[in-house]
């Protein structure tokens, strides 16, 4: 296992189109183990493989929600290859999002509040399932990811300018600090 380098902005890497996998071998494996490593050593709760620089429609996403409220994370490691959503609700869901691409800043983005998805495992078995809330959200995310696409391009301009302005600040003042 390792922990691998996360792209951040504005690394054009992250605007790749991702390619479907075909072969599901160890190597996919190993991609798998090191990209949860990486998510949960960061930490995040949903990892796109292009974000460690591998253009390649993996993904992997652990919402680590406690069972009870303010009770302990509880680890449900989920792996999505080759996804795709069919039949995205019209009814939107707005959630405050994150990335770690675009470290520490955060905004509201709309999307579809419940979507069907099929994809595949890493054996190439075919999984499908209805999903809502926090996870439609959070895979329709990393999906973006797949298609070079970021939730600050979700942003009006001028969000987004505020945004990136907001975040060379930040890195400028750690560089301080450092
Ligand atoms: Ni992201």
């Amino acid at each position: 296992m390792a922990i691998l380098p996360i792209l951040e902005v504005p690394d054009p890497r992250l605007k790749t189109i991702s390619q479907p996998v075909t072969v599901f071998d160890a190597e996919l494996k190993q991609l798998v183990e090191d990209m949860f490593e990486t998510m949960y050593a960061a930490p995040g709760i949903g990892l796109a493989a292009i974000q460690v620089g591998v253009p390649k429609r993996v993904l992997v996403i652990d919402l680590q929600e406690p069972e009870e409220e303010d009770g302990e994370p509880v680890r449900d490691p989920r792996i999505f290859i080759n996804p795709e959503i069919l039949d995205p609700s019209e009814e939107l869901a707005s959630y405050n999002e994150g990335c770690l691409s675009v470290p520490d800043q955060f905004a509201e983005v709309e999307r579809p509040a419940t979507i069907h998805a099929r994809w595949q495992d890493t054996d190439g078995g075919t999984h499908e399932e209805d999903m809502d809330g926090l996870l439609a959200t959070c895979l329709q995310h990393e999906m973006d990811h797949l298609e070079g696409i970021l939730f600050i391009d979700h942003l009006s301009r001028l969000k987004r300018q505020m945004v990136l302005k907001k975040l060379q600040k930040e890195r400028k003042l750690k560089g301080v600090a450092a």
